[in-house]
């Protein structure tokens, strides 16, 4: 059984916290994209940036920001402070043992992402003090692309050696569509973010479109 996280980066801006108003209620987080054209090519801090979390302040809604920036140590210290409830950072940008204290020391959920080049077995000396992993399952910087089946078998390792042993939660991120939630669900994965399927889905809601995936992933 998983839950989706939508990723707002497909959302139209131009009616952000609408959409967002909307979704409450009716998911328990959204997922916000920080890139800053150097980790990934892309950029994303012109709208996705402290502020505007602070601006979803008292929101009923988890607000999980996934940080895709060389300086992590800044940024989470800025979406920390600016009311975030979880945070990740990229386990390929190093510092990683500080990253992580810094994070929790807001008492704000610390996660570790990482990219399809880095093993989960990489992370191993951090699972006791993460309170969740992102397994990437696409290349980060852009939504809408295919999902990489080679993820599948990390949420399972991830599943036995992480998740069961301390209790963490395990993200899915990128490519997740009908079919491929209730694969990741079955692997053993707890949430699932989703941009395109959702905000340029199938269906013309968005919400028709989270409820779908929220059916898929509702396995054991
Ligand atoms: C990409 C982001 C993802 C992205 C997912 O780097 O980390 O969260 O929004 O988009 P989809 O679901 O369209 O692959
Ligand atoms: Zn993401």
């Amino acid at each position: 059984m998983a839950v989706i996280s939508p990723s707002v980066l497909s959302a139209d801006y131009s009616k952000i916290f609408e959409t967002i108003s909307s979704l409450e209620g009716k998911t328990e987080s959204i997922h916000i994209d920080v890139m800053d054209d150097k980790f990934v090519p892309n950029y994303t801090l012109d709208r996705f940036n402290p502020e505007f979390v602070e601006k979803l302040k008292g929101r009923n809604i988890i607000k999980n920001v996934h940080l895709m920036v060389e300086d992590h140590l800044k940024w989470s210290k800025e979406f920390c402070e600016a009311g975030s409830d979880e945070v990740s950072f990229h386990f390929e940008t190093g510092r990683t043992k500080e990253g992580i204290e810094l994070i929790k020391s807001y008492d704000v959920k610390a996660g570790l992402a990482l990219k399809l080049a880095t093993q989960p077995q990489q992370l191993e000396e951090f699972f006791p003090r993460l309170d969740f992993i992102v397994v990437m399952s696409i290349e980060p910087g852009f939504a809408g692309q295919s999902f990489k089946p080679e993820a599948v078998q990390r949420i399972k390792w991830l599943h036995e050696n992480y998740a069961k042993p301390y209790g963490g939660k395990i993200w899915v991120d990128g490519g997740v569509k009908m079919g491929i939630a209730k694969e990741c669900a079955q692997a053993g994965a707890d949430v699932l973010v989703s941009a395109n399927a959702i905000f340029k889905g199938p269906r013309e809601g968005f919400l028709d479109n989270l409820k779908d995936l929220q059916q898929d992933a509702a396995v054991e």
